[in-house]
Parts: C-alpha cells; structure tokens; sequence
C-alpha cells in the first residue's frame, strides 16, 4: 500500500483521535525523508565513487565491450548491426551486441559496481550527429584503482580482439569511429598482383615509414601519397588491406563522393585520423573530374553538389601536417579521369597500375586455389584462360575458381565460360 493510501486510511479511523498526531507523524516523515535525501548526498560524496565516459572518448567502445562481456546475465542488450556491401556484391553484415542503455550491475574485484548506459534523446551530438551518450561506473568506497582497473581491462580486451586484425574506421561527423568488428587479417600473398608490383609497393612503404628522421631533417611533411589504378576486379583495394594488415595498420576510409563531407571536414578528418593507419580513398575519380570536363559533361560533382571543393581537397592534401607517419592510398578506375594537379609528386609519391590477369598471375592462383594439382595445369589453366578471354580481371577468376571448387579439371575445362 502506498505511503499516502495508508495516511489517508488513518484519517478514517474511528480509533485514531481526530487529526491528532497526523500532522506531526507528516512533519516526522518530511524530515525523515529530507534526513535521507541528504544522508544519501553525503553517501554519495563521501562513500561512493563514480567514473563518466562520454561516447567521445576512446575508451568508451573498449569500455562498452568490457561490460558486455562482464554483464553476462544482464538480459537487456542492444543490437549495433554493421552492414557492408562489397563492389563484388557480397554483402557483409554483423551483429554487435553491447548492453542497452539503463542499469546493469556488475561484480567486480569484490565489489558491486553499478553500471548505468545513458543516451540523451533530446541532445545529439553536433559533431557526429548521433546522440549523446555515456557510460557512469558507480562503486562504493573511495578506491579509483578499480577504475583504472576496469580501464585497463577493457583496454586490453579490446587490443587482444584486434590482434591480428585490422580496425577499419569510418568518418562519423568529425571523427573516427571503427566499423563493425577487426576482421582477420589477409595476407598479402593472397592478393596475386603482377611479379614485383607488391615488392615495390610494399618496400616504398616500408622504407616511408622506418625514416621519420629524413624527413624532419629536411622540413618535408612526413607524409606519402599513393595511386592505385586499373580496371575493377583487379585487387587494388584488397592489396591496400592486406598490406594494412601485414605492416599491423588500420585503415580509415573515407568516401570522397559523401554529400556531406566539405572542405573543413575533410581538412580535420585528416589530421585526427587514428595512429598507425592508412586513410583511403576510394574512387577518388568519382568525386571529382577532371577540371577540363567540367561542367559540361559532370555539372554536379565539383560544384558545390558535395561542399567539398577540389581545392579544398588539394589543401587537405598538403597540410597533412603530422609527426605520425601519414600514409595516403587512392584508388581509380580511371586514371584519366583525374585531374593532374591531384596526382603530381608530393601529392601522389607513387603510382601503380594494377591490371588485368598476366599469364603468371592466372597460374598462381590456380596454384593457390588448388594448391594439390601439378604446375602442368596451372600453366594449362593460364592458357587457355588467356586465349579465350582478352581480359580477366582476378575477380572474376576467383567467382570461376568458387564455381568449380573441387574439381579442378572442370576449371579448367571450362574456362571458356568463365564470366564477369
Ligand atoms: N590480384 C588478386 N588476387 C587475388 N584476389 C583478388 C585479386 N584481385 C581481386 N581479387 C578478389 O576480387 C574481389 C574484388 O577485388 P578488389 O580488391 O575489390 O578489386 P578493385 O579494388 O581493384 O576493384 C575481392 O574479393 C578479391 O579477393
Ligand atoms: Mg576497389
């Protein structure tokens, strides 16, 4: 029974003198209740510690997972469903289970620790867009270590799922945040490109990022652009991967064509972007063409459609200013496209092309794929391969390998069919 049902229950009982006592059991209970209120104030200052992580912070996704994997009986999750369509078409999605907002109640290092997940409905925030939110860790005592333990914890958890993989991030208003889960790392060997187009690659990075020295010596920007180009299929934005992978970077793509990325956004995109990471840009042919085109045959890139303006990319480019290595990667279709100024030296330091399927490249990866069949097929494969198609584009190979995935003999007997 309610505390004011009970009052007014007293009131109509014959036994109990009229209004008598009533107005002093009312004032004993304000005052009882006043007395608690700020006895709990007190409790709380002095016997209770508590830890805010705003949604901004870096931990705070460390710290989201830390409590999923913590509250285990808690039954109230939220879903983060990450969903990614590949240009192969495959598409990708993933359920991320983090505890919903509310209360959760975690035992911990001997304690009780209160966990409360709140996201403001009303405020959202101005940078990225998404509402507000964060995370409050309550506990008793005065003891901050189990806070830097529940730190530390989720910081290593967090680590150790990245473990050999790679982070990709994406631009979420003015910064960075990670995609969906790491996803494994993929070797560079699987990703068969033309002999010695990956070495060279491959050293020219390697070599950028073991000499920060020759480039603060000189005063140059230590930074370093590259061009991947060539037809679709080819594997330039798998190269780019797997060698994230291999030299343990993330990647931070960035989609030029967004209608909402302008010139200041792209300016501070760049500079925050995560340490140890490669900023990609795909397609970079789409955003903008080449200014002599314009604006005949493409009136709405370039022309304030996107508020990104050409220059404004080309200035973003070159303030890439940083003590970390700065490693940019563009991708194309259509070098041709691109106007000249986005490629010259210290913008692009080197370009590749990555083109369709060599003689070579087709009999290693049937060697790859069918690692138990003698080098004869291979080499048979890669032949007839070429002569029934001018230009394979490893894509498609490997949708041609899939279709035939135990039977080799079939691969190869029916190259002739093999499609885009
Ligand atoms: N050189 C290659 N070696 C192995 N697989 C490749 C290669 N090129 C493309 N692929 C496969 O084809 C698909 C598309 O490749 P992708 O890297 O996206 O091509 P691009 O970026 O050049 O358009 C991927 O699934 C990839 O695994
Ligand atoms: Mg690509």
């Amino acid at each position: 029974m309610p505390l004011s049902d009970f009052l007014d229950s007293l009131k109509d009982n014959p036994y109990f003198g009229a209004g008598f006592g009533l107005v002093g059991i009312g004032t004993a209970l304000a005052v009882a209740r006043k007395g608690a209120q700020v006895g709990m104030i007190f409790f709380r200052r002095h016997y209770m510690i508590t830890l805010e992580v705003p949604s901004r912070d870096k931990s705070y996704h460390w710290l989201l997972s830390w409590i999923t994997k913590h509250a285990r009986h808690t039954q109230h999750l939220s879903v983060e469903t990450s969903y990614q369509a590949h240009e192969s078409g495959r598409v990708h999605t993933q359920f991320d289970f983090h505890p919903s907002p509310g209360n959760h109640i975690i035992w911990y290092g001997r304690k009780w620790i209160r966990v409360e997940r709140t996201r403001e409905k009303q405020m959202v925030d101005l940078h990225t867009g998404t509402p507000w939110e964060s995370v409050t860790f309550t506990a008793l005592g005065r003891d901050r270590q189990t806070f830097f333990n529940i730190l530390q914890e989720a910081r290593e958890l967090a680590l150790k799922q990245e473990e050999g993989r790679t982070v990709m991030y994406t631009a979420m208003g003015a910064e960075w945040r990670p995609f969906g889960f790491p996803r494994r790392r993929r070797p560079l060997s699987s990703v068969v490109l033309e002999t010695g187009v990956a070495e060279r690659i491959v050293d020219d990075v390697k070599d950028f990022i073991g000499n920060p020295k020759w480039y603060t010596d000189r005063g140059i920007p230590y930074r370093r652009g590259y061009l991947l180009y060539g037809p679709p299929g080819c594997g330039k934005s798998s190269f780019i991967t797997a060698l994230a992978g291999d030299l343990g970077y993330s990647i931070c793509l960035l989609s030029l064509s967004d209608r909402t990325l302008s010139d200041d956004r792209l300016n501070h995109l760049l500079s925050v972007a995560p340490q140890q990471s490669i900023v990609l840009l795909e397609d970079v042919d789409a955003a903008f063409v080449s200014r002599e085109l314009l604006p005949t045959e493409n009136p709405l890139a370039y022309q304030g459609m996107g508020r990104l303006t050409f220059s404004g990319l080309l200035n973003s480019l070159d303030g890439v200013a940083s003590s970390e290595a700065r490693i940019v990667f563009m991708t194309t279709n259509f070098i041709d496209r691109l106007d000249s100024a986005l490629i010259r030296p210290g913008r692009v330091d080197l370009k590749q092309y990555i083109g369709f399927c060599t003689h070579w490249q087709l009999s290693q990866m049937f060697h790859r794929f069918y690692p138990d069949q003698p080098t004869s097929d291979a080499e048979r494969f890669a032949e007839r391969a070429l002569a029934a198609h001018a230009e394979i584009s490893a894509a498609q190979v490997q949708g041609h390998f899939l279709l035939h995935k135990t039977d080799p003999a079939a691969s190869i007997e029916n190259v002739v069919q093999m499609r885009g």
